[in-house]
């Protein structure tokens, strides 16, 4: 299996407006792949604007953010391609789509490097980042999962907040906790 990096990609539309999502790039020897099921706004925006830009970014309320509807992330213009960026991104890498392996499901934009550049220290791993990240995918697949594996995940995962969390680690995992909750209670419902 080839190495896929957790960040955040943005793209833009035909007319200049941006989109914001959490995808795992996925390497592919010097480059990167960015694979979006269909359909997406980031497929849509691929098709149209081949660029996007990868924030890498350790502030993981983003990721649980912009998957429980808060997108509204701080954006800055990117150096070199059509784009934008996370303002506080510590390292970002702007992309150019140089082919694209179509398929039904998720097609493949194969990408190279134009340009990257680093804005801040990357201050060591923490297990709650990991563990918002685990928990942010367990999220989007709530309905392809049975409900045991869901549960098994979320009590494991919640020992490294329980143990290592900081304040955003701690407001990541509440705004996910917030789409489990709703989701159990349709779990609970009669028909379910
Ligand atoms: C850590 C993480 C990685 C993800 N990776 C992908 C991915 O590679 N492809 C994808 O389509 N969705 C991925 N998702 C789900 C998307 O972020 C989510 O479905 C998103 O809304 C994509 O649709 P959009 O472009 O219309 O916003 C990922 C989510 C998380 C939290």
């Amino acid at each position: 299996m080839p190495r896929i990096v957790e960040t955040i990609v943005t793209t833009i539309d035909a007319s200049g407006v941006s989109h914001i999502a959490p995808l795992g790039l996925i390497a592919d020897g010097n480059g990167w792949i960015v694979a979006p099921f269909q359909p997406s706004r980031t497929l849509d925006n691929l098709r149209t604007v081949p660029f996007a830009v990868a924030s890498h970014t350790d502030d993981v309320r983003v990721f649980a953010g912009c998957i429980t509807g808060r997108r509204d992330w701080p954006l800055i213009a990117a150096d070199r391609v059509r784009g934008v960026r996370l303002a506080e991104a510590l390292t970002h890498w702007e992309l150019e789509v140089k082919s694209v392996t179509e398929d039904e499901q998720r097609p493949r934009f194969h990408c190279r490097i134009v340009h990257q550049a680093t804005h801040a220290p990357f201050e060591g791993f923490n297990r709650a980042q990991a563990a918002v990240i685990e928990c942010a995918v367990l999220v989007t697949r709530l309905k392809m999962l049975p409900p045991e594996k869901v549960e098994a995940e979320l009590k494991y995962l919640d020992i490294a907040i329980a143990k290592t969390a900081g304040e955003r680690e701690q407001v990541a995992w509440s705004w996910l906790m917030e789409r489990i909750d709703a989701w159990r209670r349709d779990q609970a419902k009669p028909g379910n």
